[in-house]
């Protein structure tokens, strides 16, 4: 069985969307949604889903990597960022070498980086006049939204569009795309 940790921060659509895609997988399993943010919505959904939830805080993340030693001992082959805001430690980061798999709301490179997340994004592509964006799924290296691109989809920037009004198309793409993605590429590396 390969096992995934989905890590959050805010609302969790996308990690639901990823429970639900490998709920009855013969291969793959969500095992935990982990979660670094006490007040996320994402906690209420992991409770609904049935799927188990580790709420942590900077020490446990950075200082005192308990939340890699909780990886360890569950087995997990791949990590998943969905809505995930801080920096991974280098040290996961080396330990889950090219398992490490993030979603961004642009067509990065650009629109990327750091402070880059949420309605930031949307507010930068609505401002600079662009007339298309959408997802990126990237593999997760040292830097914020700098790993390999492992896939794209665009959406039009319409002449009205809000941040909100974006976003929401944007989810729509993510919803889509993002579990399947990740399907494809953890059946592909496991051959
Ligand atoms: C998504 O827009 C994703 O691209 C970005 O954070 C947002 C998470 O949304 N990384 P949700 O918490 O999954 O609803």
């Amino acid at each position: 069985m390969i096992r995934i940790a989905v890590f959050a921060s805010g609302s969790g659509s996308n990690a639901e969307k990823i429970v639900e895609y490998f709920r009855n997988h013969i291969d793959v399993k969500v095992e935990i949604i982990l979660c670094n943010n006490p007040k996320a919505f994402v906690i209420e959904r992991a409770a609904s889903l049935d799927i188990p939830c580790q709420i942590f805080n900077r020490d446990e993340f950075y200082s005192l990597s308990s939340v890699e030693k909780l990886l360890i001992e569950r087995k997990i082959d791949w990590i998943i960022l969905a809505g995930f805001l801080w920096l991974i430690p280098q040290t996961m980061i080396k330990k889950f070498s090219g398992k490490i798999i993030n979603i961004h709301p642009a067509l990065l490179p650009a629109y990327g980086g750091k402070g880059m997340y949420g309605r930031h994004v949307h507010e930068a592509v609505i401002a600079a006049g662009e007339k298309k964006s959408g997802i990126s799924i990237h593999l997760v290296d040292e830097e914020y939204d700098r790993g390999k691109i492992l896939f794209q989809a665009e959406c039009e920037v319409k002449e009205d569009d809000t941040p909100e009004s974006l976003a929401e198309r944007i989810h729509q793409l993510e919803h889509q795309y993002f579990a399947r993605v990740i399907a494809d590429l953890i059946i592909k590396e496991n051959r």
